[in-house]
């Protein structure tokens, strides 16, 4: 059976937030990209998301809420982190900060860390579903683990359509790219994942960004080296396709697709994740044009070496 793809209207979501309430799985839309939604206070239901993505336990999840103040009650904000949450919330920031006592996230889903990683998604149906629900959600992104982000309910449901209750179709992803990831503990700011919002958006509230990751230390499924992956082979920073080679343009040119033919990054970044699935789905070759290292350059630049790497 496959899962029935509902217009998020006021019963779908009262609908999805049962079968939520109920240890169900919901395919939602945010902002980013779909995320795979179940009761973070459930373990049987991140049971299930964990075997349904064919995820890593040991790679932890990201807790939904509804509200700064709901997200507030999760863990414990320093105020720089307070600062962020405030001016990036809602919105695709994700802050990793110490579980509190009062966390209702349960173990499993913190990969049984004492941090925990939390975001309050912008878009308006993700809100109301968790609004409705009460409490918060888990929602890794809707694909098999290792595999490309799904950006439409169409992605969700040919990837997991079968494994999963229901699919609120909210249209496409506006943003395209995951959540910037921050760990917020320490007093200045560890960069987990890149994202939409650039080392200059943190720094405006919160200056001494570094990368962090590479000594090996913090787990984020977004930092494994080969993470987005098509099937296809992808070579990247390609002036020309090569015979045989798909052509994913970016700026004036000729190209199979063009994720901007303006050379717009955001429009690029939108793009990026459904234009590989269709060059995917015709080709097992892919050249990519050079991306340029600036802005949004950085995050479309970090899922495409990662999407390219064969190790
Ligand atoms: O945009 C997004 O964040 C999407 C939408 C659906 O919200 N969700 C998403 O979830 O990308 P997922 O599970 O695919 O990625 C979660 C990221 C991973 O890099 C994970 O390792 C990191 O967050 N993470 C979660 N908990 C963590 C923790 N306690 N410490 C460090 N990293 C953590
Ligand atoms: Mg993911």
């Amino acid at each position: 059976m496959t899962a029935p793809v509902l217009k998020p209207d006021h019963d779908a979501i009262e609908r999805a937030a049962a079968c939520l309430a109920d240890g169900g799985l919901v395919a939602m839309p945010t902002e980013t990209v779909y995320g795979l939604a179940g009761d973070a206070t459930n373990p049987q239901a991140v049971a299930r998301i964990y075997r349904v993505k064919e995820r890593p336990v040991f790679n932890p999840l990201i807790a939904h809420l509804a509200s700064i103040e709901a997200a507030f009650e999760q863990g414990d904000f320093s105020d720089k982190a307070q600062a962020l949450a405030h001016r990036f919330w809602p919105g695709p920031l994700t802050l990793v900060v110490n579980a509190t006592d009062q966390t209702t996230v349960c173990d499993l889903a913190r990969a049984g860390l004492g941090t925990l990683a939390v975001r309050v998604p912008a878009h308006p149906v993700a809100n109301a579903l968790l609004q409705t629900v009460g409490r918060p959600l888990v929602a890794p992104s809707a694909n098999p683990s290792g595999r490309i982000s799904p950006t439409s309910a169409a992605h969700v449901a040919a990837d997991l359509g079968d494994k999963i209750d229901f699919i609120l179709d909210g249209g496409d992803c506006s943003e395209g790219l995951e959540s910037t990831v921050i760990d917020a503990r320490a007093d200045t700011p560890v960069l987990l994942r890149s994202g939409t919002l650039g080392p200059d958006d943190i720094a405006s509230v919160w200056p001494g960004l570094t990368r962090g990751g590479e000594a090996g230390a913090p787990i984020s499924p977004g930092q494994l080296l080969r993470h987005y992956a098509p099937d296809a082979r992808l070579r990247l920073n390609a002036d020309a396709p090569e015979s045989g080679e798909a052509y994913l343009g970016f700026g004036p040119g000729e190209a199979t697709l063009n994720l901007s033919s303006s050379g717009n990054l955001a429009e690029a970044a939108a793009n990026l994740f459904s234009m590989l699935r269709r060059l995917d789905q015709s080709h097992d070759r892919i050249a990519v044009a050079p991306i340029p290292e600036t802005g949004l350059g950085l995050a479309i630049n970090d899922r495409l070496e990662r999407a390219a790497n064969r190790d």
